[in-house]
Protein backbone atom coordinates (compact mmCIF):
# COMPACT_ATOMS: atom_id res chain seq x y z
CA UNK A 1 0.00 0.00 0.00
CA UNK A 2 2.84 2.12 0.98
CA UNK A 3 4.25 1.75 -2.44
CA UNK A 4 1.26 2.94 -4.06
CA UNK A 5 0.65 6.08 -2.21
CA UNK A 6 1.36 9.71 -2.82
CA UNK A 7 4.23 11.53 -1.29
CA UNK A 8 4.09 15.00 -1.01
CA UNK A 9 7.25 15.59 -3.01
CA UNK A 10 5.65 13.37 -5.37
CA UNK A 11 2.35 15.13 -5.51
CA UNK A 12 4.36 18.79 -5.65
CA UNK A 13 6.78 17.22 -8.39
CA UNK A 14 3.30 17.38 -10.52
CA UNK A 15 2.27 20.81 -9.10
CA UNK A 16 5.75 22.03 -10.70
CA UNK A 17 4.90 20.58 -13.86
CA UNK A 18 1.83 22.17 -14.54
CA UNK A 19 3.17 25.77 -13.13
CA UNK A 20 5.70 25.33 -15.34
CA UNK A 21 3.68 24.90 -19.16
CA UNK A 22 1.28 27.53 -17.71
CA UNK A 23 4.46 30.09 -17.87
CA UNK A 24 5.22 30.80 -14.01
CA UNK A 25 8.86 31.61 -13.76
CA UNK A 26 9.61 30.00 -10.17
CA UNK A 27 7.08 26.97 -10.57
CA UNK A 28 8.96 25.33 -7.41
CA UNK A 29 8.10 28.43 -5.18
CA UNK A 30 4.67 28.48 -6.59
CA UNK A 31 3.96 25.02 -5.49
CA UNK A 32 5.36 25.30 -1.84
CA UNK A 33 3.49 28.52 -1.36
CA UNK A 34 0.41 27.14 -2.39
CA UNK A 35 0.78 23.88 -0.07
CA UNK A 36 1.65 26.22 2.68
CA UNK A 37 -1.44 28.19 2.25
CA UNK A 38 -3.80 24.56 2.09
CA UNK A 39 -2.34 23.13 5.14
CA UNK A 40 -2.25 26.65 6.69
CA UNK A 41 1.31 26.14 7.45
CA UNK A 42 4.70 27.75 7.72
CA UNK A 43 6.68 28.26 3.87
CA UNK A 44 8.96 25.45 4.66
CA UNK A 45 6.22 23.30 5.50
CA UNK A 46 6.00 21.95 1.50
CA UNK A 47 10.20 20.64 2.28
CA UNK A 48 9.31 19.53 6.02
CA UNK A 49 6.69 17.47 4.76
CA UNK A 50 7.87 16.14 1.49
CA UNK A 51 8.71 12.31 2.30
CA UNK A 52 4.94 12.21 3.76
CA UNK A 53 2.54 9.95 1.95
CA UNK A 54 -0.34 12.13 1.13
CA UNK A 55 -4.24 11.40 1.42
CA UNK A 56 -6.46 11.58 -1.77
CA UNK A 57 -8.61 14.39 -0.46
CA UNK A 58 -5.32 16.49 -0.09
CA UNK A 59 -4.08 15.91 -3.10
CA UNK A 60 -7.46 16.36 -4.87
CA UNK A 61 -7.09 19.73 -2.79
CA UNK A 62 -4.00 20.52 -4.70
CA UNK A 63 -4.75 19.95 -8.07
CA UNK A 64 -7.54 22.23 -8.04
CA UNK A 65 -5.55 24.87 -6.41
CA UNK A 66 -2.77 24.31 -8.51
CA UNK A 67 -5.67 24.50 -11.70
CA UNK A 68 -6.70 27.88 -10.08
CA UNK A 69 -3.37 29.41 -10.12
CA UNK A 70 -2.66 28.01 -13.45
CA UNK A 71 -5.63 29.95 -14.91
CA UNK A 72 -3.77 33.39 -12.95
CA UNK A 73 -5.90 33.53 -9.98
CA UNK A 74 -3.80 34.74 -6.84
CA UNK A 75 -2.41 32.49 -4.77
CA UNK A 76 -4.95 33.21 -1.69
CA UNK A 77 -7.60 32.44 -4.07
CA UNK A 78 -6.43 29.93 -5.36
CA UNK A 79 -5.75 28.19 -2.36
CA UNK A 80 -8.64 29.66 -0.55
CA UNK A 81 -7.18 30.83 2.65
CA UNK A 82 -4.71 33.69 3.82
CA UNK A 83 -3.09 34.38 7.03
CA UNK A 84 -3.67 37.56 8.54
CA UNK A 85 -1.84 38.62 12.15
CA UNK A 86 -1.49 34.36 12.43
CA UNK A 87 -5.33 34.00 11.73
CA UNK A 88 -6.06 31.38 8.80
CA UNK A 89 -9.02 33.15 6.84
CA UNK A 90 -11.23 31.48 4.14
CA UNK A 91 -10.89 34.06 1.18
CA UNK A 92 -12.33 33.95 -2.67
CA UNK A 93 -13.21 36.25 -4.95
CA UNK A 94 -15.98 37.96 -3.08
CA UNK A 95 -13.48 39.89 -0.81
CA UNK A 96 -9.95 41.66 -1.38
CA UNK A 97 -7.06 39.72 0.42
CA UNK A 98 -5.95 41.09 3.76
CA UNK A 99 -2.71 42.45 3.07
CA UNK A 100 0.19 43.10 5.71
CA UNK A 101 -0.07 46.45 5.86
CA UNK A 102 -3.79 46.03 7.17
CA UNK A 103 -2.19 44.03 10.18
CA UNK A 104 -0.13 47.49 11.50
CA UNK A 105 -3.53 49.28 11.22
CA UNK A 106 -4.93 46.55 13.95
CA UNK A 107 -1.74 46.65 15.75
CA UNK A 108 -2.57 50.52 16.24
CA UNK A 109 -5.89 49.75 17.53
CA UNK A 110 -4.58 46.79 19.76
CA UNK A 111 -2.57 49.21 21.25
CA UNK A 112 -5.09 52.08 21.72
CA UNK A 113 -7.69 49.50 23.49
CA UNK A 114 -5.12 48.62 26.02
CA UNK A 115 -4.06 51.61 26.95
CA UNK A 116 -7.72 52.73 27.22
CA UNK A 117 -8.08 49.78 29.31
CA UNK A 118 -4.78 50.65 31.47
CA UNK A 119 -6.28 54.29 32.24
CA UNK A 120 -9.45 53.35 32.90
CA UNK A 121 -10.04 50.25 34.25
CA UNK A 122 -13.33 50.54 36.01
CA UNK A 123 -14.50 51.78 32.28
CA UNK A 124 -16.04 49.09 30.15
CA UNK A 125 -14.02 47.96 27.35
CA UNK A 126 -14.37 49.83 24.01
CA UNK A 127 -16.56 48.83 21.32
CA UNK A 128 -15.05 48.91 18.57
CA UNK A 129 -16.93 49.44 14.66
CA UNK A 130 -14.83 48.04 11.43
CA UNK A 131 -16.42 49.57 8.29
CA UNK A 132 -16.10 47.28 5.41
CA UNK A 133 -15.16 44.50 6.67
CA UNK A 134 -14.49 42.00 3.76
CA UNK A 135 -13.05 38.78 5.00
CA UNK A 136 -13.78 39.75 8.25
CA UNK A 137 -10.08 40.39 9.03
CA UNK A 138 -9.79 43.57 11.51
CA UNK A 139 -13.32 42.62 13.11
CA UNK A 140 -11.77 38.99 13.95
CA UNK A 141 -8.68 40.18 14.94
CA UNK A 142 -9.93 42.69 17.36
CA UNK A 143 -12.59 40.55 18.53
CA UNK A 144 -9.65 37.71 19.48
CA UNK A 145 -6.62 40.13 20.51
CA UNK A 146 -7.68 43.66 22.03
CA UNK A 147 -9.74 44.03 25.02
CA UNK A 148 -12.94 45.27 23.52
CA UNK A 149 -16.57 44.53 24.26
CA UNK A 150 -17.24 43.61 20.75
CA UNK A 151 -17.16 44.60 17.33
CA UNK A 152 -19.75 45.50 15.01
CA UNK A 153 -19.02 44.86 11.37
CA UNK A 154 -20.42 46.32 8.32
CA UNK A 155 -19.99 45.72 4.60
CA UNK A 156 -22.46 46.89 1.72
CA UNK A 157 -21.66 43.28 -0.23
CA UNK A 158 -23.26 40.14 1.00
CA UNK A 159 -21.13 37.95 -0.35
CA UNK A 160 -18.33 39.52 1.57
CA UNK A 161 -20.06 39.28 4.79
CA UNK A 162 -21.47 35.33 4.37
CA UNK A 163 -17.83 34.89 4.24
CA UNK A 164 -16.84 37.50 7.20
CA UNK A 165 -19.48 35.36 9.58
CA UNK A 166 -18.05 31.91 7.77
CA UNK A 167 -14.42 33.09 9.01
CA UNK A 168 -15.43 34.31 12.51
CA UNK A 169 -17.45 31.08 13.08
CA UNK A 170 -14.31 29.23 12.10
CA UNK A 171 -12.05 31.09 14.48
CA UNK A 172 -14.53 31.14 17.39
CA UNK A 173 -15.13 34.96 17.08
CA UNK A 174 -18.50 34.91 16.34
CA UNK A 175 -20.49 35.96 19.18
CA UNK A 176 -18.47 38.85 19.83
CA UNK A 177 -18.83 40.69 16.34
CA UNK A 178 -22.29 42.10 14.87
CA UNK A 179 -22.24 42.20 11.53
CA UNK A 180 -24.62 44.07 9.58
CA UNK A 181 -25.34 45.00 5.64
CA UNK A 182 -25.00 48.48 4.89
CA UNK A 183 -23.20 51.45 3.87
CA UNK A 184 -20.29 52.60 5.38
CA UNK A 185 -21.30 53.67 9.33
CA UNK A 186 -25.41 53.70 8.31
CA UNK A 187 -26.11 50.10 9.72
CA UNK A 188 -24.70 51.26 13.49
CA UNK A 189 -28.11 52.57 13.50
CA UNK A 190 -28.37 54.28 17.29
CA UNK A 191 -25.18 52.51 18.12
CA UNK A 192 -21.95 55.17 19.79
CA UNK A 193 -18.78 52.85 19.91
CA UNK A 194 -15.62 53.99 21.11
CA UNK A 195 -13.66 53.78 17.71
CA UNK A 196 -14.30 53.81 14.22
CA UNK A 197 -11.55 51.63 12.23
CA UNK A 198 -11.24 51.06 8.28
CA UNK A 199 -9.64 49.97 5.34
CA UNK A 200 -11.66 51.51 3.04
CA UNK A 201 -11.42 51.12 -0.78
CA UNK A 202 -8.44 53.63 -1.77
CA UNK A 203 -7.54 53.36 -5.15
CA UNK A 204 -8.28 56.44 -7.79
CA UNK A 205 -10.66 55.05 -10.09
CA UNK A 206 -7.86 56.14 -12.87
CA UNK A 207 -5.22 54.02 -11.22
CA UNK A 208 -7.44 50.75 -11.64
CA UNK A 209 -6.04 50.38 -15.40
CA UNK A 210 -2.87 50.07 -14.08
CA UNK A 211 -2.74 47.99 -10.93
CA UNK A 212 -1.36 44.46 -11.05
CA UNK A 213 -3.04 42.05 -13.06
CA UNK A 214 -3.93 39.56 -10.31
CA UNK A 215 -5.34 42.71 -8.64
CA UNK A 216 -7.29 43.97 -11.62
CA UNK A 217 -8.75 40.96 -13.17
CA UNK A 218 -9.66 38.98 -9.93
CA UNK A 219 -9.85 41.20 -6.02
CA UNK A 220 -13.18 42.99 -6.33
CA UNK A 221 -13.71 46.07 -8.00
CA UNK A 222 -16.25 47.38 -4.88
CA UNK A 223 -13.33 46.85 -2.49
CA UNK A 224 -10.54 48.85 -4.60
CA UNK A 225 -12.19 51.86 -6.31
CA UNK A 226 -12.09 54.40 -4.20
CA UNK A 227 -13.98 57.46 -6.56
CA UNK A 228 -12.01 60.29 -8.62
CA UNK A 229 -9.41 61.31 -5.97
CA UNK A 230 -9.24 58.05 -4.21
CA UNK A 231 -10.97 59.38 -0.94
CA UNK A 232 -14.72 59.17 -1.61
CA UNK A 233 -15.29 56.28 1.17
CA UNK A 234 -12.84 57.82 3.50
CA UNK A 235 -14.81 61.34 3.18
CA UNK A 236 -17.76 59.77 3.69
CA UNK A 237 -16.70 57.35 6.63
CA UNK A 238 -15.19 60.70 8.56
CA UNK A 239 -18.10 62.53 7.61
CA UNK A 240 -20.18 59.84 9.42
CA UNK A 241 -17.83 58.90 12.27
CA UNK A 242 -18.34 62.03 14.31
CA UNK A 243 -22.38 61.03 14.35
CA UNK A 244 -21.56 57.55 15.83
CA UNK A 245 -18.28 58.02 17.88
CA UNK A 246 -18.63 58.81 21.81
CA UNK A 247 -16.71 61.63 22.71
CA UNK A 248 -12.78 61.28 22.72
CA UNK A 249 -13.04 58.07 20.11
CA UNK A 250 -10.78 56.94 18.31
CA UNK A 251 -10.88 57.14 14.18
CA UNK A 252 -8.18 55.03 12.48
CA UNK A 253 -7.78 54.45 8.64
CA UNK A 254 -6.00 52.92 6.46
CA UNK A 255 -4.42 54.78 2.90
CA UNK A 256 -2.86 55.46 0.07
CA UNK A 257 0.69 56.05 0.82
CA UNK A 258 0.68 58.85 -1.50
CA UNK A 259 -2.45 60.25 -0.21
CA UNK A 260 -1.65 60.36 3.47
CA UNK A 261 -1.66 63.94 3.83
CA UNK A 262 -4.94 64.06 1.75
CA UNK A 263 -7.16 61.52 4.27
CA UNK A 264 -5.13 63.79 7.20
CA UNK A 265 -6.75 66.62 6.04
CA UNK A 266 -10.20 64.91 5.81
CA UNK A 267 -10.44 64.34 9.27
CA UNK A 268 -9.22 67.32 10.22
CA UNK A 269 -11.96 69.15 7.88
CA UNK A 270 -14.24 66.64 9.23
CA UNK A 271 -13.71 67.99 12.88
CA UNK A 272 -11.27 65.62 14.67
CA UNK A 273 -8.69 66.55 16.73
CA UNK A 274 -4.90 64.95 17.29
CA UNK A 275 -4.74 63.74 13.69
CA UNK A 276 -1.90 62.05 12.53
CA UNK A 277 -0.10 60.07 9.79
CA UNK A 278 1.48 56.85 11.05
CA UNK A 279 3.85 54.38 8.89
CA UNK A 280 3.44 51.36 8.34
CA UNK A 281 5.54 48.23 8.59
CA UNK A 282 7.79 49.25 5.26
CA UNK A 283 8.13 53.13 6.48
CA UNK A 284 5.14 54.31 4.24
CA UNK A 285 2.32 56.40 5.37
CA UNK A 286 -0.22 54.54 5.74
CA UNK A 287 -2.50 55.06 8.54
CA UNK A 288 -4.17 58.29 9.34
CA UNK A 289 -5.74 59.00 13.25
CA UNK A 290 -7.72 61.01 15.18
CA UNK A 291 -10.05 62.05 17.78
CA UNK A 292 -13.70 63.12 18.21
CA UNK A 293 -13.44 66.07 20.36
CA UNK A 294 -14.12 65.57 24.16
CA UNK A 295 -16.97 68.26 24.01
CA UNK A 296 -17.96 68.37 20.38
C1 LIG B 1 -10.24 47.57 0.88
S1 LIG B 1 -11.52 46.43 1.26
C2 LIG B 1 -11.09 46.03 2.95
C3 LIG B 1 -11.56 44.67 3.39
C4 LIG B 1 -11.02 44.26 4.77
N1 LIG B 1 -11.45 45.19 5.79
C5 LIG B 1 -9.51 44.18 4.74
O1 LIG B 1 -8.87 45.10 5.28
O2 LIG B 1 -8.97 43.22 4.19
C6 LIG B 1 -12.90 47.50 1.40
C7 LIG B 1 -14.23 46.86 1.79
O3 LIG B 1 -15.21 47.88 1.84
C8 LIG B 1 -16.42 47.39 1.33
N2 LIG B 1 -17.23 48.52 0.88
C9 LIG B 1 -17.18 49.23 -0.28
N3 LIG B 1 -18.11 50.19 -0.27
C10 LIG B 1 -18.75 50.13 0.93
C11 LIG B 1 -19.81 50.85 1.52
N4 LIG B 1 -20.43 51.87 0.90
N5 LIG B 1 -20.20 50.50 2.77
C12 LIG B 1 -19.61 49.47 3.43
N6 LIG B 1 -18.62 48.73 2.91
C13 LIG B 1 -18.18 49.06 1.66
C14 LIG B 1 -16.02 46.44 0.22
O4 LIG B 1 -17.05 45.51 -0.07
C15 LIG B 1 -14.76 45.80 0.82
O5 LIG B 1 -15.09 44.64 1.53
Amino acid sequence: VLDLAVTLAGALDGARRSLAEAGWAEPRLEAAELYSLLVCGPASAAWSDRERAISPSLAARIEAAVRLRCAGQPRQYAAGRACFRGHWLRVDGRVLIPRPETEGLVELVVEWAAGRCREAPAAPPPLVADIGTGSGAIAISLALEAPVSGVIATDTSPGALSLAIENATLLGARERIGFRRGSFLEPLLEDVVDAVVSNPPYITSGELDSLDREVRDFEPLLALDGGPDGLGPTRRIAEQAGRFLAPGGLIALETDSRRAGAAAAVLTHAGFEQVEVRDDLYGRPRYVLGRRAENG
